[in-house]
């Protein structure tokens, strides 16, 4: 079996993600890796939240908060929630981690012993009211292209013209309001991209199985404009990795930190170490993960983001991982690190007619969703329609229909009947008698194919064309029940009956365990009410469906999805209809 090694982009620490964040990376990942594991593969799925920068800072700031003491509060409650969503993380870890640390100022050693870094001297605001330097969209002033006056220092919202922010006129800090500011000299580390970009680009152009989606992406970066441009890596702020080499102080770098984009993607590596020092495992263990001589070349890595981290992830951090390889390889070390081998990356999900915004605080967020309805509900809606090929959009009408007809309709429905039909009929056991005749058969080549292009979809990461299989899976099922009417067979012919409700039974648990990694909670739910912990793949759907054997005792499950009525809609449209406090 394989091994392979998941990361989902790592959300940051300010305030709790909304639906359209959760599609966008985490739920596909664990869909996955849900599915992996289902198949007997061994999966590493790691996650984390992303601690560094100014917004973290800012956030703390405003909840009155020490920023450590702030990030290590809603570490808790994101963990809280990715949990009672059913992230099924191996580890969920902090870019602040004192591994995160290590392994940052280890990898800018290596960028740097390999010449990849170089020192820029750079003019930056400095607020003197605030005692800080502040970065360019923290500086606010009067646009001098179209007069709006909450113009930023990187671009103006209105007219969208790209700005400096000594182009800005009446320039004021956007965090105190205060015009004390001057610019000053400051110095920082750059990350030599562009002498990487021809080993870049020949990474990309071998990539011929990634979607468009990530590839254009990289290309436009590599290609438009001037090319590639070389990337600073560190930052004037407190709050963030140390600017060091090995334990020494950068020289020049004295109360520096490394750029929030520099340390994010290295927690992925640094979360696997984490989960190693936690779960009292050696260092062997996680660097089979990553660490090519030491066992991880067998390894598959699949990264999930949204398509705004692309760039990120196909240029910055793979030039961290190349320029440090190559420097090894060139000076004679072993050390050597794995590389991504597939990007899947999401377009967008909107809500309701605009966009979902975290400042704006429109759309559903995650705790709220969970205070309404179960995961599963909010699972199979995002993922059977994630935003693949193009936008999506989120509208609470689509959410009812999705919702009552495939999962109460379809699914909840044909185990509901099913099961209640045999308690009535035959007691609380998978009845014994009777055998398959044609219109079994039928169903069971039917789910044969079905079966095996739903496993090519989950394969190929198709998320909307996997939901569509699976829906057609359960589809029919359904069909089958209704033709087959065991209810009334039973009246002229209880052994065939007995068989049909035999297959039923049976169908049950094989449904269990393909919609798993859709909607975890109903699979428990329906494996535990078929009494059993064979959660084995259907290779061999037929073996499958006798998987039950006549005898073999069984409960009626509560309702597994109940229907959203009018009202519950109409009452959540216009609870979410404007921002959240
Ligand atoms: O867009 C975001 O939410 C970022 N925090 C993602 C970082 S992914 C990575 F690089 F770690
Ligand atoms: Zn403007």
């Amino acid at each position: 079996m394989a091994r392979i090694l998941i990361t989902s982009a790592i959300p940051y620490i300010n305030g709790i993600k909304h639906l359209g964040n959760l599609i966008g990376s985490q739920l596909p990942a664990d869909l996955y890796a849900r599915y992996l594991r289902g198949r007997g593969n061994e999966v590493m799925f790691l996650c984390a939240t992303d601690e560094h920068g100014t917004p973290a800072e800012l956030a703390a700031a405003k909840a009155g908060k020490p920023v450590a003491e702030y990030c290590a509060d809603m570490y808790e409650v994101q963990a809280d929630i990715a949990k009672r969503f059913g992230m099924s993380f191996d580890h969920f870890g902090r870019s602040s981690s004192e591994q995160n640390k290590t392994l940052t100022q280890h990898f800018a050693g290596k960028l740097d012993d390999a010449g990849l870094i170089r020192k820029v001297s750079e003019k930056q605001v400095y607020s003197n009211a605030d005692g800080r330097f502040l970065p360019d969209r923290y500086i606010e002033g009067t646009c001098p292209n179209c007069g709006y006056e909450r113009a930023r220092g990187d671009q103006c919202e209105n007219c969208t013209k790209q700005l400096d922010p000594t182009d800005l006129i009446e320039p004021r800090s956007a965090i105190s309001g205060s015009t004390d500011l001057e610019v000053r000299e400051t110095k920082h580390l750059y990350l030599r991209q562009s002498a990487m970009k021809d080993q870049l680009d020949a990474w990309i152009d071998s990539k011929k199985d990634w979607p468009i989606l990530t590839t254009s992406i990289a290309k436009k970066w590599l290609h438009d404009g001037d090319g590639l441009q070389d990337r600073g890596i560190t930052r004037d702020l407190d709050w963030g990795v140390p600017v060091k080499k090995g334990d020494q102080v950068w020289p020049g770098m004295e109360g520096k930190v490394f750029y929030v984009w520099f340390d994010a993607p290295i927690e992925y590596i640094a979360c696997a170490k984490e989960w190693a020092d936690a779960n009292g495992r050696t260092d062997a263990d996680w660097e089979r993960w990553w660490r090519t001589d030491k066992g991880a070349d067998d390894v598959r890595y699949v990264q999930f983001m949204g398509k705004d981290n692309v760039p990120f992830h196909t240029l910055s951090f793979p030039a961290t991982i190349l320029g440090t390889n190559t420097y090894n390889e060139e000076s004679g070390s072993s050390e050597r690190w794995k590389l991504v081998d597939y990007i899947k990356s999401f377009n967008y999900l909107n809500y309701d007619g605009g966009q979902f915004s975290t400042s704006q605080g429109r759309g559903v967020f995650m705790d709220q969703a969970l205070e309404i309805l179960p995961a599963d509900y909010w699972r199979w809606w995002l993922l059977s329609h994630a935003p693949e090929s193009s936008d999506s959009e989120f509208t609470w009408e689509n959410f009812q229909q999705s919702v009552n007809k495939d999962l109460a309709d379809v699914l909840g429905n044909f185990v509901s009947r099913i099961t209640k039909f045999c308690r009535s009929k035959f007691g609380e056991v998978v009845p014994e008698g009777g055998a398959n005749g044609d219109r079994e058969q039928a169903l069971i080549d039917e789910l044969s194919k079905r079966v095996r292009a739903y496993e090519a979809h989950m394969e190929a990461m198709e998320v909307r064309k996997s939901a569509q299989e699976l829906r057609a899976i359960w589809v029919a099922g359904n069909e089958y029940l209704q033709a087959a009417a065991p209810w009334s067979t039973f009246k002229e012919d209880p052994e065939q009956a007995a068989a049909q409700v035999r297959l039923g039974l049976n169908l049950i648990r094989l449904y269990a365990v393909l919609s798993a990694p859709f909607i975890p909670e109903a699979s428990a739910k329906m494996l535990s009410a078929m009494n059993t912990l064979d959660t084995s793949w259907p290779d061999d759907v037929a073996a499958a469906l006798d998987a039950l054997p006549a005898g073999h005792a069984f409960t009626v499950p509560d309702v597994l999805f109940a229907k959203i009525t009018d009202e519950q809609r109409e009452d959540w449209q216009s609870r979410f209809a404007g921002q959240r406090d």
